[in-house]
């Protein structure tokens, strides 16, 4: 049995705002299959300790960075945590990466820094019973592990998954003491950053293997393009570095059991859920396709190339119905363009329910995403029989099969793609949907190819128990 515990920032059910929750929540229990013991460590947000029953304390912590704090046990929803009882650092109302108005908390490096010393001290002296063999570190929020697995002199493998390289949890050098940080370790082999220290750079630098959520990422992420100033450290790193594709939890998001919806076995059960979300979000029907969009709303995602294409989606009498939140200008222009028409409908806000709905009921998912690690709801998507319009990139590129002319002949295509990412391109995709859509025989072939998809987290699971497994010291 190989132990392993993940450092992250989120973990579904309990606290998300993304897709690094899911992989947190889902692919624990994936790997219970491949022989792993995974824990996952959680910074308690009020969010989380709201939730707890029955935990158990296994640690104390006089002073964690300006407080005392408690780690506590807990099990629940099949997965085995560790929370950080650190009222100091994570009790507050608003975000928890910010405050209500969307400003990013000022201690951030010490509530995260916190996360990655825990997580480094539970590798040197267990926690309870239970010490890990491997740590597995997700995103900046636990890049300064290795630093803190150096000064607790303790060898224990470090994983680093990079799952959105445009966080790079910098900040001034005047933190070095707050952050317990070893000054003689401040260069360009650890964990400086043009001056600043970078949590990101100090797991890129020292992980013993990073992974990247997609194999497309993976090489994107060589190029200064898609690198955003940590191409060069990938670079260096290249022969650690490897692309493992994300899966879905399957019990989650299957249509025949999912208790948000009306379950359907085949797509043909669409057509109940389709005329249900069009009452939800005040859309009459109408003879083109019904597309549905659900993401958090930023530059990454490509709202302004969608608002840019949308016309040729109205004129084929297609619909949008969207559900976001996130950078206000982007909330508004979407609203603008809701009031504008009949068939836009926007809700903002964050609805776990709704998105079920959504991609039930929707006939295709929009993800024109500039840049796009993995992505998951086009997985979602292809699950549902609701085939995904994708930008090629990243884990769109690898997870979606374009319907070129053969692929449509061969009988694999389960989706359309478009290149490059901008909004002309987006208007032929769009031309394109329509027109598959107007040919049932052709829209219902690529549905039954995306259904059949596997979209579980099998074979990624197996690939990371490999990397875990190449890291373990042979007994002695
Ligand atoms: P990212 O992690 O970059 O946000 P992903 O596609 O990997 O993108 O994951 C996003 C996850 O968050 C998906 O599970 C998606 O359904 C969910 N999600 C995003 N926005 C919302 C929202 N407004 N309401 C409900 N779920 C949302
Ligand atoms: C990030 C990426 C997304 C990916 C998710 C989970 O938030 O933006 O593409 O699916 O992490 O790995």
């Amino acid at each position: 049995m190989t132990k392993v515990l993940f450092v992250v920032s989120e973990c579904a059910p309990f606290i998300k705002t993304g897709g690094l929750a899911d992989v947190a929540g889902a692919l624990p229990l994936a790997l219970s299959a491949f022989d792993c013991d995974v824990r996952v460590l959680l910074p308690g947000y009020p969010a989380v300790i709201a939730q707890l029953s029955k935990t158990k304390v296994v640690k104390t912590y006089e002073d964690l960075f300006g407080g005392p704090a408690k780690l506590r046990r807990w099990k629940y929803a099949g997965l085995n945590l560790f929370i950080i009882d650190a009222p100091h650092l994570y009790d507050r109302d608003g975000g928890i990466y910010g405050d209500v108005t969307g400003q990013d908390w000022a201690d951030n490096p010490e509530r995260f820094a916190a996360l990655s010393y825990v997580g480094a001290s539970i590798a040197s002296d267990g926690a309870g019973d239970w010490t890990p063999d491997i740590l597995h570190g997700h995103d900046w929020q636990a890049g300064l592990t290795p630093e803190y697995l150096q000064s607790a002199g303790t060898d224990v493998p470090f994983v680093f998954t990079v799952h959105n390289i445009a966080f790079h949890g910098n900040t001034s050098a005047d933190r070095m003491n707050a952050l317990h940080l070893d000054a003689t370790r401040f260069d360009a082999d650890h964990f400086e950053f043009w001056g600043q220290i970078s949590a990101l750079k100090s797991a890129l630098m020292g992980a013993d293997k990073i992974t990247t959520v997609s194999r497309t990422y993976a090489e994107e992420l060589l190029t200064p393009e898609f690198g955003i100033g940590m191409d060069g450290v990938l670079r260096h790193r290249k022969a650690d570095l490897s692309g493992i594709v994300n899966g879905i939890d399957e019990a989650a998001w299957n249509p025949a059991t999912d208790p948000n919806i009306k379950p359907y076995k085949t797509a043909a059960g669409k057509a109940a859920n389709k005329q249900a979300l069009q009452k939800t979000f005040g859309l009459a029907t109408s003879d083109g396709p019904l597309c549905v969009l659900v993401s958090r709303l930023t530059e990454q995602k490509g709202i302004d190339l969608l608002l840019e294409a949308l016309p040729e989606l109205l004129r084929h009498r297609g619909q949008l119905a969207l559900l976001g939140s996130g950078e206000p200008k982007l909330e508004v222009a979407l609203l603008e363009a809701a009031a504008s028409h009949e068939n836009i409908a926007v809700k903002i806000g964050y609805d776990e329910a709704l998105s079920h709905q959504m991609i039930a009921g929707g006939d295709a998912i929009l993800v024109p995403s500039r840049f796009e690690p993995c992505g998951l709801t086009q997985l979602y998507g292809l699950r549902y029989g609701t085939l995904p319009l994708v930008a090629l990139t990243g884990g769109l590129a690898d997870t979606v099969i374009n319907a070129s002319p053969a692929a449509l002949a061969s009988k694999v295509a389960t989706g359309i793609q478009f290149f490059p990412v901008n909004g002309q391109a987006l208007t032929n995709a769009f031309t394109r949907l329509c027109d598959f859509y107007s040919q049932p025989a052709v829209w219902k072939a690529m549905q039954r190819n995306a259904m059949k998809q596997a979209v579980g987290w099998d074979a990624s699971a197996a690939e990371y128990s490999a990397i875990y497994s190449s890291l373990m010291k042979a007994p002695s």
